[in-house]
């Protein structure tokens, strides 16, 4: 580290707590922040971790919706579950957090009020769009449209993801609700802005002060910057109902902008974890802070929360933003809704006690300058090619050829001819060219270093042969497997920010406490007559049949969603068809059917007129959500009775692949009940 400074400040994106963490995530930035920090950990910095769930903002409540439950219900859950699987995967944050706590609470309300005060905002009224079936207004991804930068058709109100541009809502064209589906409405509302067009100057001046940056990172900022008509201001406020009150009259039911809060997560986890020294972190100029993320993030991290934090005046601004691309699924890209996605929750399930396997292929394979892709074969040749037969083979036999030759005592080495010198002058290379490429967060390239410190061993072994040598020249097999233990020892130390499990497990077969890393500039960490484990392996071997049941999970997530569009009855005739009244009807009032679960009465105005049906939907919606929608009714189905009510017609719905129903609505405001569907 630098000698400006004293101590480091890592955090890693916080991620919606809307779903399970995926291989894409981790690859994107929770590996490489977490190989970041035990790497400074093990070098003895000062330096601490910091991470925790995001849980405002639309992703949220759309989450909610989508499972009939609460925004809170849904922050619940996935909270635990994401914290569990990054513990499991060996991530270790000095805190995981949650922005639900009361400290962010208060930490965000008081730095939006600093900003306030200080007139950083400017208070403007603006048409803002509405959804007039929903009656609400459309922030973020409750909006989509066509990107205006890059003519992606299913940009976010905030965000185009294809292009990482950060948008208005009002910049996309043929914006649609994602609510309703309906096109929505301008509606005039005050919301407080960043001005980030009078902060350019500023905000360029720091970007610009950072040329060492990613190539990526910097020539996104830089693009954005000066392309076009440059920043533009940005609201930090929405008007949702979930997420923090903003903190000033005359903003009821209104909440800050869900990137205005996430980002403070940071300073409140620190503060949580540091109750009395936080402020050494984010208020000294000594402090390195490192944002990890991925591309998706740049805008926020690089522009608007440092643009945040100089209008703020009392905090630090990152030193150093390494994003990495996106890491694609089997030539796809990675999508939750499709399923198209290795769980970590659930790999740790199916792989047990294999957290270093995934962790050695993502980061072997990290999409970090340009997007990557992760194919379960790949997996597969890396651990039995290269974990198993690289590494643990050479680990094995130095365990067993010093139990079997030493009965498990590291031999005294004597005299070193040049092939031993050389090696070990190999290996003291080692740890510099691997610190080198981590603190230029080249992690791929370290931890192909790292291998290299296996194959250097292997091929050792492979031109020495001891288990020949013991018989003709048993001086020298003494030398020989004291720097095959030294190498071994030193894989140890070197493994440890990148496979710890391994490392761990490692320093227990040697029978020694972990060192840390400038012990791996010491060729001699293992004296001589120092009494070893027995051997056991470190990886194993992944069969065929493994691999196939992951690629059938996947093949059957992708026949869930084609079937759930594709699948076609058999044909049928127009005059088939016709035979069936299907009517445009609202629903004047629902109640549940007493003693049972599923059914709700629904009475419809349709038109000709008013009509009881009764309907399986009581598990997908509430009676008081359904009432005044517009539906589609099969009107001259025959009655039947149901639980001791006629049912006159029937509801059209439509089903996804997990069973989940939804109304079908016209979609123009002028059908009148009774239009008939044709
Ligand atoms: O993209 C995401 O998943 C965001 N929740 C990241 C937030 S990072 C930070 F600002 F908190
Ligand atoms: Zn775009």
């Amino acid at each position: 580290m630098s000698k400006k400074f004293k101590r480091t400040l890592i955090t890693a994106a916080l991620p919606y707590a809307n779903g399970p963490v995926h291989i894409g995530h981790l690859a994107g930035c929770y590996l490489p922040a977490d190989i970041y920090a035990r790497y400074l950990r093990s070098n003895g910095c000062d330096v601490k971790f910091i991470c925790g769930s995001d849980e405002h903002g639309v992703p949220i409540t759309i989450k909610a919706k989508k499972e009939h439950t609460t925004p809170q219900a849904i922050v619940d859950k996935y909270h635990e579950l994401m914290k569990k699987s990054f513990a499991d995967f060996g991530i270790c944050f000095d805190i995981y957090s949650r922005t639900s706590s009361k400290t962010h609470h208060s930490t965000a309300s008081d730095f939006f009020k600093t900003l306030y005060n200080k007139k950083a905002f400017t208070e403007q009224v603006t048409e803002q769009y509405y959804d007039e079936d929903a009656k609400q207004f459309l922030a973020d991804r409750y909006i989509t449209g066509t990107c205006p930068k890059c003519a992606n058709p299913s940009a976010y109100g905030d965000q185009c993801e294809r292009c990482g541009t950060s948008l208005n809502a009002t910049d996309l064209i043929n914006p649609k609700s994602t609510l309703s589906g309906s096109k929505p409405v301008l509606k005039q509302t005050k919301n407080w802005f960043l001005p980030l067009d009078k902060l350019q100057p500023k905000i360029k001046a720091y970007i610009d002060s950072h040329p060492e940056w990613k190539s990526n990172v910097f020539g996104q900022c830089k693009s954005w910057i000066e392309s076009g008509d440059g920043l533009q201001p940005r609201a930090m406020t929405r008007d949702l109902d979930w997420g923090i009150p903003v903190p000033v009259d005359g903003a009821n039911g209104k909440v800050l902008y869900v990137w205005f809060d996430a980002p403070i997560g940071y300073i409140s986890a620190t503060k949580e974890l540091l109750p009395d020294s936080w402020e050494n972190y984010w208020k000294n100029s000594d402090t390195r802070l490192i944002h990890f993320i991925g591309k998706d993030n740049i805008v926020f991290h690089c522009i608007i929360f440092p643009a945040m934090l100089m209008e703020h005046g009392d905090y630090i601004v990152a030193d150093n933003v390494p994003a990495n691309e996106f890491l694609n699924l089997e030539g796809q890209k990675i999508s939750t809704s499709r399923n198209w996605a290795v769980w970590l929750h659930e790999y740790l399930n199916d792989f047990e006690n294999k957290q270093d396997v995934l962790r050695y292929v993502l980061c072997s394979n990290a999409p970090e300058n340009k997007d990557n892709d992760f194919t379960w074969k790949d997996f597969q040749t890396k651990n039995n090619s290269e974990l198993v037969a690289i590494y643990g083979n050479f680990v094995n036999r130095t365990l067993v050829l010093t139990h079997k030759f030493f009965e498990g005592k590291i031999p005294q080495a004597n005299q070193y001819l040049k092939e031993d010198l050389l090696v070990l002058e190999e290996l003291a290379k080692a740890p510099l060219k691997i610190s080198n490429c981590i603190e230029t967060f080249k992690f791929r390239e370290a931890i192909t270093e790292l291998m290299n410190v296996a194959r250097l061993g292997n091929k050792y072994l492979a031109d020495t042969e001891p288990w020949k040598l013991i018989k003709i020249a048993p001086e020298r097999v003494n030398t020989i497997m004291n720097i095959a233990a030294q190498i071994t020892i030193n894989l140890a130390i070197l493994s440890e920010p990148f496979l710890p499990f391994t490392s761990k497990k490692l320093f227990d077969l040697l029978s020694i406490q972990p060192l840390k890393w400038p012990s791996a500039n010491n060729t001699n960490n293992l004296q001589s007559n120092h009494q070893i484990a027995k051997e056991e392996l470190l990886f194993a071997k992944i069969e065929d049949v493994d691999i196939e049941a992951q690629i059938e999970k996947l093949k059957q997530s992708k026949i869930e969603t084609i079937e759930a569009i594709q699948s076609i009855k058999q044909e049928t005739t127009f005059d088939d068809f016709t035979k069936m009244d299907i009517r445009v009807a609202t629903i004047l009032s629902a109640e549940e059917v007493p003693k049972t679960d599923k059914l709700l009465k629904i009475i419809l105005d349709t038109g000709i007129d008013k009509r009881t049906v009764v309907s399986g939907i009581a598990k997908h919606y509430t009676p008081a959500e359904i009432i005044g929608k517009q539906v589609c009714l099969l009107a001259n189905l025959a009655p039947r009775k149901i639980k001791g009510i006629e049912s006159n017609g029937m509801i059209l719905m439509a089903e996804n692949s997990k069973g989940e129903l939804s109304f079908i609505s016209p979609e123009k405001k002028n059908i009148n009940n009774g239009a008939e569907i044709k």
